[in-house]
């Protein structure tokens, strides 16, 4: 399964917020992040790549391929400020190093995302003010190399299961159903591009291509119909889903999304134990493989600078609730999600706990090795049984050869024999 593009665009960012309800031991963390650059409503990026027979090569955009746009920093900087507005009585006015902590997957154009982002998050304030006139201050962004990254790149290629498991998603039914039906599009859209190779798994390649450059008003060529459009984003949506749902979500879900829920969950349950000295983390990840993981996800690709909040709320009496919101459109409060399964919208944190328990992965090196087939460990057994024979034959024979060579220890072996026998009577 090809996705190794889409792996970081596929979500953009999650911002979490962990409140506790007593003031004097108020604690945050913010879940901020960017990392998305990928096929949305609005023009965020530049396209990563264009098609061989497209007439706006790299030298078309400013920056080349894959660069935030301007419109992009605007996007996350608007993000920023709306969560300084939400979060206005629970982030201090004036950066706290311990208050915020900022990972970015290392790519330019998240990593600049971030910082527009926390442009608009901590404009300086009084003391912190280095130049007048200057409303931007330098706020750490965290990054780990590609190679290194375990938590906010997905689909993560490192697991011999998840991609056996996505082997097996493309023989299903319904894949199969979608293939046929669209073999002759595809067709079409490989002649068209000069493309040799696009299949439903990478036809976002494509689709990503011609949205970024409409978005720019770039004219498109004659072949790119209204309805060219609806089907390639029909097959990009269904690319998407397949990654983590599907088939067998649940598993995909353990060896992908999970990780990071198991992260999140723990630091909630940490976070829902006052405790002065606990310290608030940001992170950036993958929305998609987030959301596939809890079964939030509304199988449309996060538009740009998209937002999952998660709260963690605690009364009085030491109880604490999990709610989720949604924010996928600057233009309109964030859609609260309510957790399948889960008695009500404010998700009790012992049964959040339960409830995405089966999504979190115990082991996952263990869980990503492939199980050996039956046959195989039928063989494991019957050599080590063989083996097990052999080695007592082997004892036996040496016995006899030392016993007949020898046949006067006999006595002492008797003797032995008739010790123990009155010890055990
Ligand atoms: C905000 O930060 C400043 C400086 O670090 C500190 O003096 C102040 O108490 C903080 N305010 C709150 C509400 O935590
Ligand atoms: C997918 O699995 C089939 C057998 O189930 C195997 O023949 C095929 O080579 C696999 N394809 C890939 C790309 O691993
Ligand atoms: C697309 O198909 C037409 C007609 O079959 C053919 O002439 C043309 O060479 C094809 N283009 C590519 C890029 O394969
Ligand atoms: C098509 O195949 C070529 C060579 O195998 C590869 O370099 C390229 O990335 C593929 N294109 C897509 C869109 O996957
Ligand atoms: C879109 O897909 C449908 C179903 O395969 C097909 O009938 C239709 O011709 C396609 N549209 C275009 C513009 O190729
Ligand atoms: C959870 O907390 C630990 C320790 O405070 C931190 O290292 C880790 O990054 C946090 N993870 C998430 C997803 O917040
Ligand atoms: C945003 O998310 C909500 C809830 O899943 C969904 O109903 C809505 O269509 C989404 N809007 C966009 C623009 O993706
Ligand atoms: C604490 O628990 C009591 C009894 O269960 C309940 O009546 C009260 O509303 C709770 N307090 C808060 C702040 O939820």
């Amino acid at each position: 399964f090809v996705g190794a593009q889409f792996s970081w665009c596929l979500f953009c960012m999650i911002c979490s917020h962990f409140l506790m309800c007593f003031p004097s031991q108020m604690r945050i963390s913010t879940h901020v992040f960017s990392s998305c650059v990928q096929l949305f409503r609005h023009g965020d990026r530049s396209p990563v790549q264009a098609y061989p027979t497209d007439s706006y090569q790299e030298s078309s955009w400013p920056q080349g391929f894959g660069q935030l746009s301007q419109e992009g920093m605007r996007q996350h900087f608007e993000l920023g400020q709306y969560l300084r507005s939400r979060y206005r009585a629970f982030l201090n006015e004036s950066y706290d190093r311990h208050e915020i902590m900022v990972r970015s997957t290392d790519y330019d154009r998240t990593l600049m995302s971030a910082e527009a982002n926390l442009a608009g998050l901590y404009p300086p304030q009084g003391g912190q003010v280095f130049r007048p006139g200057l409303k931007w201050q330098p706020i750490p962004v965290h990054t780990v190399p590609l190679s290194e990254e375990k938590l906010l790149s997905f689909p993560m290629h490192d697991c011999p299961r998840y991609k056996q498991l996505m082997n097996e998603t493309t023989h299903t039914e319904e894949f199969i159903k979608i293939i046929t039906e669209y073999k002759d599009f595809l067709h079409f859209i490989n002649n068209k591009t000069g493309l040799k190779n696009i299949s439903v798994e990478n036809v976002w390649v494509v689709y990503d291509t011609l949205f970024c450059e409409s978005r720019h008003n770039m004219t498109p060529p004659a072949w790119v119909t209204p309805d060219t459009i609806k089907n390639l984003s029909l097959l990009k949506d269904f690319s998407f889903q397949a990654m983590f749902g599907v088939y067998k979500q649940q598993e995909k879900s353990r060896l992908q999304g999970g990780l990071l829920l198991g992260a999140i969950v723990k630091n909630l349950s940490r976070m829902a134990i006052p405790d002065p000295k606990q310290r608030l983390k940001v992170h950036d990840t993958t929305l998609s493989a987030l959301q596939t993981s809890m079964n939030i996800y509304n199988n449309k690709q996060p538009p740009y600078a998209s937002c999952q909040m998660i709260e963690l709320r605690r009364d009085d009496n030491g109880s604490s609730w999990v709610s989720m919101f949604y924010r996928n459109d600057s233009s309109k409060d964030p859609y609260p999600l309510q957790l399948p399964g889960c008695s009500q919208l404010d998700c009790p944190l012992e049964e959040f706990i339960r409830l995405t328990k089966a999504s979190i992965p115990e082991d996952r090196d263990r869980e990503c090795e492939l199980t050996s087939s039956d046959s195989d460990k039928e063989i494991i057994i019957g050599l080590a049984l063989s083996a097990c024979v052999l080695l007592f034959l082997i004892i036996l024979l040496l016995t006899i050869f030392c016993w007949k060579r020898e046949p006067q220890s006999s006595h002492g072996y008797q003797h032995v024999v008739n010790v123990e026998a009155a010890a055990h009577s």
